[in-house]
């Protein structure tokens, strides 16, 4: 059996040049924290440990690592000291140790996996992921004699021959788990930030004579996110992989390019979605439903042969049945629609179970909050439920039972009833041409009064 993977995430850099309370690894990106990516991207690795590296203090980056636990590099002394500070973690592991950066989560599995592949077969003591830079000058650049990886020198380090080379070091490192005590034990801070540089267990383990190995990948994938700016670019990159996954699996997009969608969004094949459609945590959409434009769908299930939108907004907690309705303008929030149950036109829908078969009119609220309260309307099957009405939670309308159109409910309806909830009409026959002379003689004096 080939020894097992372990995996240190460095994540106890600043990160200032985010401006913002939250730690760089925790914004979301396609609605996940920045590090949840880079731990899923990793756990397809199937490692036996993760280990993650913070900065003091950083308790929600630590909570952002769980299960897997972390250690606390006191301070931030390069990426040398970093993974240092998760040897006592890694004690008495023997396979690959993979060292990758949470602020790096464009990297996929696929090209770790080749890099582990490359050192096990190889048996390198230190393998790294390479690409060629469009521009160089950020990075570590990789000095490579007969395919062997010799040294690595940061570019303030470089001299002029060093800095002309273009194949880059993208901070993913493949350690030998039976000599990285000793490899990064070596690293020194004679360098010119005075800090300890991970990229000199190369040159330490080609002085021990060990092999070290450079792996080239797409710089597309090693991307790193220090500013808003590179976050953004980040989701971009993100969005269309999983747009082109989601192509690939059936899914028919009118425009992708305006398709949002979430890290877990789940869209099975011969689903259509229109164009400008977001796409919120937890949400999977059934076959052959429809998603029409402009809409926002966040926290749901939505079953097969539905038609959605266009302009509906569904939030969290809610379930759409087989072949229901949800029509323009229409919001519901935690709210399930039964099987073949319509709503199709401007309405609130919170906090409620519609039964199958039911028809919720045009303009119809579900009064659910009283200012200090969220209560539920129950609606049967087969019920029906007029345009303009408003139902005041709690409440319910029985299984086939009729609100006529306009009525504020306010107490519930049995199965099969009628209710009126509204005040009843009055017609004067042969009276407009009276009330119209009325309103002419009002109008016209309160303009004298005016120029007075
Ligand atoms: C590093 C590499 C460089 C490579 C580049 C790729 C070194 C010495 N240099 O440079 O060869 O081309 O990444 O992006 O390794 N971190 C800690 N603790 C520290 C310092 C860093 O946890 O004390 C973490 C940071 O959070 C970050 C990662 O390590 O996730 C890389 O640190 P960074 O300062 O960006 O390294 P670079 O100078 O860019
Ligand atoms: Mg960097």
């Amino acid at each position: 059996m080939k020894p097992p993977i372990a995996v240190v995430v460095l994540a106890a850099g600043a990160g200032t040049r985010m401006k913002s309370a939250l730690p760089k690894v925790l914004h979301p990106l396609a609605g996940w924290p920045m590090l949840r990516h880079v731990l899923e991207t990793v756990g397809r690795l199937r490692p036996v440990r993760v280990v993650g590296v913070v900065a003091p203090g950083a308790a929600t980056v630590a909570a952002g690592f769980a299960p897997h636990p972390t250690v606390v590099q006191r301070r931030a002394l390069g990426t040398g000291h970093a993974a240092k500070a998760a040897l006592g973690a890694l004690a008495g592991h023997r396979g690959p140790v993979l060292v990758v950066y949470g602020d790096s989560p464009l990297v996929t599995t696929a090209t770790l996996q080749r890099l582990v592949q490359a050192c096990r077969r190889s048996g390198a003591a230190v393998g790294v992921l390479g690409f060629v830079a469009r521009d160089p000058s950020p990075y570590g650049r990789l000095v490579v004699r007969d395919g062997v990886l010799e040294r690595i020198v940061e570019s303030r380090d470089a001299g002029p021959d060093e800095r002309a080379i273009d194949f880059c070091n993208s901070g993913v490192m493949c350690l030998d788990g039976a000599a990285i005590g000793d490899l990064l034990g070596a690293i020194r801070n004679d360098n010119a930030k005075r800090e300890y540089y991970l990229t000199d267990a190369v040159a330490i383990a080609r002085a021990a004579g060990r092999l070290a190995i450079a792996v080239a990948g797409e710089e597309a994938e090693f991307k790193g996110v220090n500013s808003r700016a590179e976050l953004a670019d980040a989701e971009r990159t993100l969005q269309q992989r999983l747009r082109a996954a989601a192509l690939a699996g059936g899914v028919t997009m009118a425009d992708p390019e305006t398709v949002w969608l979430a890290a877990d969004t789940r869209l099975a094949a011969d689903v259509t979605l229109g164009p400008n459609v977001r796409f919120g945590l937890g949400v999977s959409v059934a076959s052959g439903t429809e998603i029409k434009a402009f809409c926002d769908i966040e926290g749901a299930r939505i079953g097969r042969g539905a038609i959605i939108g266009p302009f509906a907004r569904i939030r969290p907690g809610s379930e759409v049945a087989d072949a229901a309705h949800v029509g323009n303008f229409v919001e519901l929030k935690a709210t399930r629609m039964g099987r073949g149950a319509k709503a199709n036109h401007l309405a609130y829908l919170g906090d409620s179970a519609i039964g199958r078969g039911s028809n919720i009119g045009a303009g119809t609220i579900f009064v659910n909050y009283d200012g200090y309260g969220k209560w539920r309307t129950e609606i049967g099957a087969d019920a029906f439920v007029g345009s303009n009405s408003s139902l005041v939670a709690p409440v319910r309308i029985g299984r086939g039972a009729n609100v006529t159109a306009g009525s504020v409910v306010t107490e519930d309806v049995p199965p099969g009833a009628v209710a009126f909830g509204r005040a009843r009409q009055v017609t004067k026959k042969g009276r407009a041409a009276a009330l119209r002379a009325k309103l002419k003689v009002r109008a016209a004096e309160a303009k004298r009064s005016r120029k007075q």
